[in-house]
């Protein structure tokens, strides 16, 4: 078998039980990385940890609920507590909203979308990487935007908008952090079969893909590890002069 690239390295990813997350925690454990599963659904985070570890890998869960920012920063001291250092942070944690178009989002929903998709990545990001920027040696920092931030048709306005603020903040703290040689990226998926589109059956998304705004060149769905392929890669020393950048994951959906 050859070297496992993440040895000795330590992650953590939000919204490691299910989807995006899931085969992220799974992609960066199979490189060796020990990953913290942070997750509001304990069950299915530890599920994965269990899955991981009867794959070789190790990994642990650890409960929160971004959307009590509060809590955030005792879940980043946890996972320290027990790895003693955190390498790798990727946010894939995300939601949509509720009835999300202008004319009938409301406030309430509009506050959750942003503070769960857009506040507590910023909350982890500085928490993680003043540990980063303390211990020294480095580290990347992945957020999982959409190609809902890149369209005008099929805006979904909290969401988008979210994810498109998720872009930006990339970009800054790319450039904030790199003298102290952290990474700093997103991803942009396309449409992708996760429990987070379990609404639509297998014919709408088909045609979803292959017709109107979401449509891509492939016209086909991307799967989890098509997305956490490239977060891996954007983990590895293969990509260490790959900064603020977003990466299209969508089939060309976005161009
Ligand atoms: N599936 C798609 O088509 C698609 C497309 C573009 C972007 N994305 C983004 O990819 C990311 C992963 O989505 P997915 O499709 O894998 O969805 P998913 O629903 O399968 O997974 C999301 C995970 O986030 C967790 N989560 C949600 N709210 C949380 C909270 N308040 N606290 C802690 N954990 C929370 C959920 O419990 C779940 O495990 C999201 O950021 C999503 O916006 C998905």
């Amino acid at each position: 078998m050859s070297e496992r690239r993440l040895s000795g390295k330590v992650a953590l990813v939000t919204g490691g039980a299910s989807g995006i997350g899931e085969a992220t925690v799974k992609a960066l454990a199979a490189e060796g990385a020990a990953v913290a599963v942070l997750d509001r659904d304990a069950p299915g985070a530890e599920r994965v940890v269990s899955e991981v570890e009867r794959a070789g890998g190790a990994a642990a869960a650890v409960w929160v609920d971004l959307a009590d920012t509060a809590s955030i920063p005792a879940a980043v001291a946890k996972v320290l507590a027990e790895q003693r250092r955190i390498d790798i942070l990727v946010n894939a944690a995300g939601v949509v909203g509720e009835g999300d178009t202008l004319l009938g989002l409301s406030e309430e929903n509009w506050d959750r979308v942003q503070t769960i998709n857009l506040k507590a990545p910023f909350l982890l990001m500085q928490q993680v990487a003043r540990h980063m920027v303390e211990r020294g040696g480095g580290g990347r920092i992945v957020n999982v935007s959409s190609s809902s931030a890149f369209r005008s048709r099929n805006s979904v306005p909290s969401y988008g908008s979210s994810k498109a603020g998720l872009v930006q903040l990339t970009r800054g703290a790319a450039a904030e952090l790199a003298p102290h040689d952290i990474n700093v990226n997103a991803v942009a998926p396309g449409v992708t079969k996760t429990p987070l589109l379990s609404f639509l059956d297998e014919e709408r998304l088909q045609q979803m893909v292959s017709e109107g705004a979401l449509a891509n060149l492939f016209k086909r769905p991307s799967e989890p590890e098509d997305i956490a392929a490239t977060i891996l890669f954007l983990c590895l020393p293969a990509s260490r002069q790959i900064t603020a950048q977003t990466l299209h994951v969508s089939a060309g959906a976005v161009v």
